[in-house]
Protein backbone atom coordinates (compact mmCIF):
# COMPACT_ATOMS: atom_id res chain seq x y z
CA UNK A 1 0.00 0.00 0.00
CA UNK A 2 2.87 2.59 0.97
CA UNK A 3 4.53 1.18 -2.18
CA UNK A 4 1.27 2.07 -4.56
CA UNK A 5 0.99 5.35 -2.32
CA UNK A 6 4.70 6.14 -3.16
CA UNK A 7 4.20 5.80 -7.31
CA UNK A 8 0.96 8.00 -7.37
CA UNK A 9 2.31 10.57 -5.63
CA UNK A 10 5.56 9.89 -8.04
CA UNK A 11 3.63 10.32 -11.16
CA UNK A 12 1.98 13.14 -9.59
CA UNK A 13 5.06 15.45 -9.25
CA UNK A 14 6.26 14.44 -12.71
CA UNK A 15 2.43 15.78 -13.98
CA UNK A 16 3.13 18.70 -12.37
CA UNK A 17 6.73 19.19 -14.05
CA UNK A 18 5.77 19.10 -17.02
CA UNK A 19 2.74 21.42 -16.75
CA UNK A 20 4.79 24.03 -15.10
CA UNK A 21 7.66 23.65 -18.37
CA UNK A 22 5.12 23.78 -20.87
CA UNK A 23 3.14 27.08 -19.06
CA UNK A 24 6.37 28.94 -18.73
CA UNK A 25 6.69 28.39 -22.90
CA UNK A 26 4.39 29.81 -23.69
CA UNK A 27 4.74 33.39 -23.12
CA UNK A 28 8.64 32.84 -23.92
CA UNK A 29 7.46 32.05 -27.67
CA UNK A 30 5.18 35.15 -28.02
CA UNK A 31 8.18 37.27 -26.27
CA UNK A 32 10.55 35.53 -28.81
CA UNK A 33 8.24 36.63 -32.08
CA UNK A 34 8.59 40.34 -30.47
CA UNK A 35 11.92 40.40 -30.13
CA UNK A 36 12.19 39.68 -33.38
CA UNK A 37 10.12 41.90 -35.39
CA UNK A 38 11.48 45.06 -33.38
CA UNK A 39 15.52 44.17 -33.25
CA UNK A 40 16.84 45.86 -35.84
CA UNK A 41 18.58 44.34 -38.33
CA UNK A 42 22.56 44.95 -37.49
CA UNK A 43 21.83 43.64 -33.85
CA UNK A 44 20.34 40.03 -34.91
CA UNK A 45 23.84 38.86 -36.65
CA UNK A 46 24.37 36.79 -33.80
CA UNK A 47 22.64 34.07 -35.97
CA UNK A 48 23.69 34.56 -39.30
CA UNK A 49 22.13 31.26 -40.75
CA UNK A 50 18.70 32.39 -39.90
CA UNK A 51 17.25 34.56 -42.70
CA UNK A 52 15.14 37.41 -41.50
CA UNK A 53 12.42 39.38 -42.98
CA UNK A 54 13.55 42.90 -44.69
CA UNK A 55 11.24 45.00 -42.99
CA UNK A 56 9.86 48.50 -44.31
CA UNK A 57 8.52 51.46 -41.46
CA UNK A 58 6.63 52.35 -44.77
CA UNK A 59 6.75 56.36 -45.71
CA UNK A 60 3.67 57.31 -48.33
CA UNK A 61 3.49 59.89 -50.10
CA UNK A 62 0.46 62.11 -50.98
CA UNK A 63 -2.55 60.06 -52.61
CA UNK A 64 -2.81 61.06 -56.38
CA UNK A 65 -4.45 60.10 -59.25
CA UNK A 66 -3.33 56.22 -60.72
CA UNK A 67 -3.40 58.27 -64.03
CA UNK A 68 -6.14 60.96 -65.06
CA UNK A 69 -8.25 58.70 -67.10
CA UNK A 70 -8.47 56.10 -64.85
CA UNK A 71 -9.04 58.16 -62.21
CA UNK A 72 -11.99 60.47 -64.07
CA UNK A 73 -13.13 56.72 -65.04
CA UNK A 74 -12.79 54.62 -61.90
CA UNK A 75 -11.59 57.07 -59.30
CA UNK A 76 -8.59 54.96 -58.90
CA UNK A 77 -5.60 56.55 -56.28
CA UNK A 78 -2.38 55.61 -55.82
CA UNK A 79 0.58 56.02 -53.09
CA UNK A 80 3.99 55.05 -53.10
CA UNK A 81 6.50 54.92 -50.04
CA UNK A 82 9.35 56.84 -50.60
CA UNK A 83 11.92 53.84 -48.80
CA UNK A 84 10.72 50.87 -50.42
CA UNK A 85 8.48 51.58 -53.18
CA UNK A 86 5.91 49.57 -52.66
CA UNK A 87 2.78 51.40 -54.30
CA UNK A 88 -0.74 51.26 -52.95
CA UNK A 89 -4.21 51.97 -54.46
CA UNK A 90 -7.48 52.75 -53.33
CA UNK A 91 -10.94 53.33 -54.91
CA UNK A 92 -12.48 56.76 -53.50
CA UNK A 93 -16.11 57.31 -53.85
CA UNK A 94 -17.65 60.40 -56.23
CA UNK A 95 -18.14 62.65 -53.76
CA UNK A 96 -15.21 62.26 -52.21
CA UNK A 97 -13.52 62.54 -55.32
CA UNK A 98 -15.77 65.71 -56.30
CA UNK A 99 -15.05 67.74 -52.64
CA UNK A 100 -11.69 67.02 -53.73
CA UNK A 101 -11.79 67.81 -57.02
CA UNK A 102 -13.64 70.72 -57.83
CA UNK A 103 -12.28 74.20 -57.95
CA UNK A 104 -14.14 77.38 -56.64
CA UNK A 105 -14.20 78.32 -60.03
CA UNK A 106 -16.42 75.41 -61.32
CA UNK A 107 -13.94 73.69 -63.68
CA UNK A 108 -14.34 70.95 -62.33
CA UNK A 109 -12.22 68.63 -64.84
CA UNK A 110 -9.33 70.84 -64.17
CA UNK A 111 -8.97 71.95 -68.05
CA UNK A 112 -8.28 75.38 -67.23
CA UNK A 113 -11.88 76.44 -68.95
CA UNK A 114 -15.25 76.41 -67.57
CA UNK A 115 -17.07 74.82 -70.36
CA UNK A 116 -20.44 72.44 -70.42
CA UNK A 117 -18.02 69.63 -69.83
CA UNK A 118 -17.69 70.64 -66.49
CA UNK A 119 -21.19 70.24 -65.63
CA UNK A 120 -21.20 66.96 -67.23
CA UNK A 121 -18.66 65.78 -65.65
CA UNK A 122 -20.53 66.84 -62.71
CA UNK A 123 -23.02 64.95 -63.53
CA UNK A 124 -21.38 61.62 -64.33
CA UNK A 125 -19.59 61.42 -61.42
CA UNK A 126 -22.33 62.03 -59.25
CA UNK A 127 -24.59 60.58 -60.95
CA UNK A 128 -23.45 58.32 -63.00
CA UNK A 129 -24.96 59.45 -66.34
CA UNK A 130 -22.87 59.14 -69.29
CA UNK A 131 -22.13 61.96 -71.72
CA UNK A 132 -23.28 59.11 -74.19
CA UNK A 133 -26.78 58.92 -72.43
CA UNK A 134 -28.38 61.92 -72.49
CA UNK A 135 -28.52 64.23 -76.17
CA UNK A 136 -29.95 67.09 -74.67
CA UNK A 137 -27.62 67.10 -71.81
CA UNK A 138 -24.67 66.51 -74.18
CA UNK A 139 -25.75 69.47 -76.03
CA UNK A 140 -26.07 71.41 -73.47
CA UNK A 141 -25.24 71.75 -69.69
CA UNK A 142 -26.65 75.21 -68.96
CA UNK A 143 -28.68 73.26 -66.05
CA UNK A 144 -29.77 76.26 -64.36
CA UNK A 145 -31.25 77.65 -67.44
CA UNK A 146 -29.63 81.10 -66.75
CA UNK A 147 -27.09 82.75 -68.75
CA UNK A 148 -25.79 79.86 -70.77
CA UNK A 149 -23.29 77.56 -69.41
CA UNK A 150 -21.24 78.79 -66.57
CA UNK A 151 -19.21 78.20 -63.31
CA UNK A 152 -22.58 78.40 -61.64
CA UNK A 153 -24.26 75.25 -63.62
CA UNK A 154 -22.01 72.51 -62.45
CA UNK A 155 -22.74 73.98 -58.82
CA UNK A 156 -26.29 73.56 -59.58
CA UNK A 157 -26.14 70.18 -60.56
CA UNK A 158 -24.16 69.60 -57.46
CA UNK A 159 -26.68 71.57 -55.29
CA UNK A 160 -30.00 69.90 -56.74
CA UNK A 161 -28.79 66.99 -57.28
CA UNK A 162 -26.77 65.57 -54.77
CA UNK A 163 -26.92 68.39 -51.88
CA UNK A 164 -23.72 69.06 -51.83
CA UNK A 165 -22.41 72.54 -52.27
CA UNK A 166 -18.34 72.84 -52.08
CA UNK A 167 -18.41 76.22 -52.82
CA UNK A 168 -20.85 77.26 -50.45
CA UNK A 169 -19.20 79.85 -48.43
CA UNK A 170 -19.04 79.62 -44.57
CA UNK A 171 -20.78 83.28 -44.65
CA UNK A 172 -19.81 85.44 -41.69
CA UNK A 173 -22.07 85.32 -38.29
CA UNK A 174 -25.24 87.06 -39.58
CA UNK A 175 -25.25 86.62 -43.27
CA UNK A 176 -27.86 84.45 -45.33
CA UNK A 177 -26.69 83.09 -48.45
CA UNK A 178 -29.27 84.60 -51.02
CA UNK A 179 -27.65 82.47 -54.27
CA UNK A 180 -24.92 83.05 -57.02
CA UNK A 181 -24.29 85.93 -59.16
CA UNK A 182 -23.54 84.92 -63.08
CA UNK A 183 -19.97 84.75 -62.55
CA UNK A 184 -20.46 82.06 -59.23
CA UNK A 185 -20.34 84.67 -56.34
CA UNK A 186 -21.98 84.13 -53.31
CA UNK A 187 -25.02 86.32 -52.92
CA UNK A 188 -24.86 86.97 -48.74
CA UNK A 189 -28.02 88.79 -47.06
CA UNK A 190 -27.39 90.85 -43.83
CA UNK A 191 -30.49 93.42 -42.49
CA UNK A 192 -31.98 93.37 -45.83
CA UNK A 193 -28.70 94.63 -47.72
CA UNK A 194 -27.06 92.10 -50.38
CA UNK A 195 -23.49 91.77 -50.86
CA UNK A 196 -21.52 89.76 -53.11
CA UNK A 197 -18.82 87.44 -51.52
CA UNK A 198 -15.69 86.94 -53.17
CA UNK A 199 -11.85 86.71 -52.72
CA UNK A 200 -12.17 90.70 -52.35
CA UNK A 201 -14.14 90.27 -49.33
CA UNK A 202 -17.95 91.51 -48.92
CA UNK A 203 -18.78 94.45 -51.50
CA UNK A 204 -22.26 95.79 -50.95
CA UNK A 205 -24.65 96.51 -53.91
CA UNK A 206 -26.60 99.33 -54.11
CA UNK A 207 -28.38 99.34 -57.73
CA UNK A 208 -31.71 99.20 -59.41
CA UNK A 209 -31.70 95.09 -58.62
CA UNK A 210 -30.45 95.35 -55.14
CA UNK A 211 -31.93 97.77 -52.45
CA UNK A 212 -31.49 99.20 -49.27
CA UNK A 213 -34.24 99.31 -46.78
CA UNK A 214 -35.02 103.41 -46.18
CA UNK A 215 -34.27 102.73 -42.50
CA UNK A 216 -30.62 101.95 -43.45
CA UNK A 217 -28.81 105.38 -42.30
CA UNK A 218 -25.24 105.28 -41.50
CA UNK A 219 -24.96 108.87 -40.98
CA UNK A 220 -22.56 109.85 -43.30
CA UNK A 221 -19.98 108.76 -45.10
CA UNK A 222 -18.37 105.29 -43.61
CA UNK A 223 -14.45 105.99 -42.10
CA UNK A 224 -13.11 103.37 -44.00
CA UNK A 225 -14.51 105.66 -46.96
CA UNK A 226 -13.71 109.19 -45.29
CA UNK A 227 -10.29 108.74 -44.81
CA UNK A 228 -9.55 107.36 -48.05
CA UNK A 229 -10.80 109.92 -49.64
CA UNK A 230 -8.79 112.64 -47.81
CA UNK A 231 -6.09 110.64 -48.30
CA UNK A 232 -7.08 110.53 -52.31
CA UNK A 233 -7.86 114.23 -52.01
CA UNK A 234 -4.26 115.32 -50.50
CA UNK A 235 -2.56 113.33 -53.30
CA UNK A 236 -4.55 114.75 -56.25
CA UNK A 237 -3.09 118.23 -54.40
CA UNK A 238 0.18 116.97 -54.31
CA UNK A 239 -0.32 116.61 -58.09
CA UNK A 240 -1.93 120.06 -58.58
CA UNK A 241 -5.38 119.10 -58.55
CA UNK A 242 -8.27 120.37 -56.71
CA UNK A 243 -10.88 117.33 -55.52
CA UNK A 244 -13.26 118.22 -53.17
CA UNK A 245 -16.38 116.40 -52.48
CA UNK A 246 -19.75 117.76 -53.78
CA UNK A 247 -22.15 115.44 -52.30
CA UNK A 248 -21.51 112.46 -50.30
CA UNK A 249 -23.63 110.69 -47.87
CA UNK A 250 -27.59 111.21 -48.54
CA UNK A 251 -30.53 109.79 -46.36
CA UNK A 252 -32.96 107.70 -47.66
CA UNK A 253 -35.46 110.87 -47.18
CA UNK A 254 -32.99 112.89 -49.30
CA UNK A 255 -32.76 110.73 -51.84
CA UNK A 256 -36.72 111.00 -52.05
CA UNK A 257 -36.99 114.58 -52.60
CA UNK A 258 -34.00 114.47 -55.22
CA UNK A 259 -35.45 111.74 -57.35
CA UNK A 260 -39.30 113.13 -56.70
CA UNK A 261 -37.67 116.43 -58.01
CA UNK A 262 -36.09 115.17 -61.42
CA UNK A 263 -39.42 113.28 -62.43
CA UNK A 264 -41.45 116.21 -61.75
CA UNK A 265 -38.57 117.88 -63.80
CA UNK A 266 -38.27 115.35 -66.75
CA UNK A 267 -40.54 112.42 -66.22
CA UNK A 268 -39.65 109.09 -64.83
CA UNK A 269 -38.07 107.44 -67.21
CA UNK A 270 -36.24 110.06 -68.20
CA UNK A 271 -35.01 110.46 -64.20
CA UNK A 272 -34.15 106.42 -64.15
CA UNK A 273 -31.48 107.30 -66.53
CA UNK A 274 -29.35 109.77 -64.11
CA UNK A 275 -30.90 109.51 -60.86
CA UNK A 276 -31.68 106.61 -58.31
CA UNK A 277 -34.98 106.04 -56.96
CA UNK A 278 -35.04 106.25 -52.94
CA UNK A 279 -33.81 102.78 -51.30
CA UNK A 280 -31.14 102.06 -54.19
CA UNK A 281 -28.92 104.67 -54.37
CA UNK A 282 -25.44 104.34 -53.16
CA UNK A 283 -25.52 107.97 -51.64
CA UNK A 284 -27.22 106.13 -48.76
CA UNK A 285 -24.83 103.56 -47.99
CA UNK A 286 -22.11 106.25 -47.04
CA UNK A 287 -19.62 104.55 -49.75
CA UNK A 288 -19.85 106.83 -52.52
CA UNK A 289 -19.04 110.74 -53.25
CA UNK A 290 -19.87 112.88 -56.14
CA UNK A 291 -16.68 115.28 -56.45
CA UNK A 292 -16.21 118.43 -57.79
CA UNK A 293 -18.68 120.28 -60.90
CA UNK A 294 -21.61 117.29 -61.46
CA UNK A 295 -21.66 117.79 -65.26
CA UNK A 296 -20.27 116.03 -68.05
CA UNK A 297 -17.55 118.08 -68.85
CA UNK A 298 -15.81 117.34 -65.80
CA UNK A 299 -14.62 114.09 -67.34
CA UNK A 300 -12.07 116.42 -69.30
CA UNK A 301 -10.99 118.62 -66.82
CA UNK A 302 -7.66 118.13 -65.49
CA UNK A 303 -9.30 116.83 -61.86
CA UNK A 304 -11.44 114.50 -63.90
CA UNK A 305 -8.35 113.30 -66.09
CA UNK A 306 -6.60 112.30 -62.97
CA UNK A 307 -9.44 110.75 -60.68
CA UNK A 308 -10.30 108.56 -64.25
CA UNK A 309 -6.85 107.05 -64.03
CA UNK A 310 -5.92 106.95 -59.96
CA UNK A 311 -8.54 106.56 -58.28
CA UNK A 312 -8.67 103.00 -58.00
CA UNK A 313 -4.82 103.68 -56.38
CA UNK A 314 -7.35 104.88 -53.36
CA UNK A 315 -9.57 102.28 -53.23
CA UNK A 316 -12.36 103.83 -55.16
CA UNK A 317 -14.02 103.11 -58.51
CA UNK A 318 -15.69 105.49 -61.45
CA UNK A 319 -18.97 103.76 -60.59
CA UNK A 320 -20.84 104.75 -63.84
CA UNK A 321 -18.44 104.50 -66.46
CA UNK A 322 -18.67 105.40 -70.14
CA UNK A 323 -20.52 103.42 -72.48
CA UNK A 324 -21.77 101.17 -69.84
CA UNK A 325 -25.07 102.80 -69.47
CA UNK A 326 -27.34 99.09 -70.50
CA UNK A 327 -25.10 97.16 -67.52
CA UNK A 328 -25.12 99.94 -64.78
CA UNK A 329 -28.30 101.22 -65.45
CA UNK A 330 -27.36 104.91 -65.20
CA UNK A 331 -25.56 107.09 -67.91
CA UNK A 332 -22.21 108.24 -67.80
CA UNK A 333 -20.91 110.05 -64.23
CA UNK A 334 -17.28 110.94 -64.37
CA UNK A 335 -17.98 112.38 -60.82
CA UNK A 336 -19.49 109.71 -58.94
CA UNK A 337 -17.01 107.76 -56.93
CA UNK A 338 -17.39 104.33 -55.22
CA UNK A 339 -15.16 103.19 -52.57
CA UNK A 340 -14.75 99.19 -52.78
CA UNK A 341 -10.82 99.12 -51.31
CA UNK A 342 -7.80 99.01 -52.98
CA UNK A 343 -7.32 95.61 -54.26
CA UNK A 344 -10.69 95.29 -55.78
CA UNK A 345 -10.95 98.36 -56.93
CA UNK A 346 -7.10 97.69 -58.92
CA UNK A 347 -9.20 94.45 -60.18
CA UNK A 348 -12.01 96.42 -61.70
CA UNK A 349 -9.75 99.07 -63.18
CA UNK A 350 -7.33 96.57 -64.71
CA UNK A 351 -10.47 94.47 -65.96
CA UNK A 352 -12.24 97.50 -68.08
CA UNK A 353 -15.28 96.34 -66.71
CA UNK A 354 -18.26 98.16 -64.35
CA UNK A 355 -19.04 96.80 -61.33
CA UNK A 356 -22.17 94.86 -62.72
CA UNK A 357 -20.16 93.05 -65.45
CA UNK A 358 -16.87 92.01 -62.85
CA UNK A 359 -19.36 90.42 -60.26
CA UNK A 360 -21.66 88.92 -63.07
CA UNK A 361 -24.80 91.03 -61.38
CA UNK A 362 -27.83 92.87 -62.94
CA UNK A 363 -29.00 96.45 -62.08
CA UNK A 364 -32.75 96.53 -63.28
CA UNK A 365 -36.51 97.74 -61.30
CA UNK A 366 -38.26 94.75 -61.04
N1 LIG B 1 -26.83 109.49 -59.55
C1 LIG B 1 -26.79 108.23 -58.88
C2 LIG B 1 -27.19 107.12 -59.79
C3 LIG B 1 -27.66 108.25 -57.66
O1 LIG B 1 -28.68 108.94 -57.69
O2 LIG B 1 -27.34 107.57 -56.72
ZN1 LIG C 1 -23.42 110.22 -57.09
Amino acid sequence: MKKVFTALMTMCLMLFSVCCVYAAEIPYEETSSEITSETPLESQSESPSETLPEICRHSFGDWSAVDWPTYMKEGLEKRVCSLCGETQTRKIDKLTHLSYRLCPDGDADMDGKVTAADARYVLRLCLGFDDGLDSLQKKKADFDKKDGVTAADARYVLRVCVGLDPYAPSLRTGYTLAGYTKKGYALAKKDGITYVVSPYGYTLIANKTYGVPSSYAPGGLTSECYSAFNTLVKAAAKEGKNIYLSSGYRSYSTQASLYNRYCARDGRAAADTYSARPGHSEHQTGLAIDVNSITRSFANTKEGIWLASNAHKYGFIIRYPKNQESITGYSYEPWHIRYVGKDLAAAVYNSGLCLEEFFGITSVYS
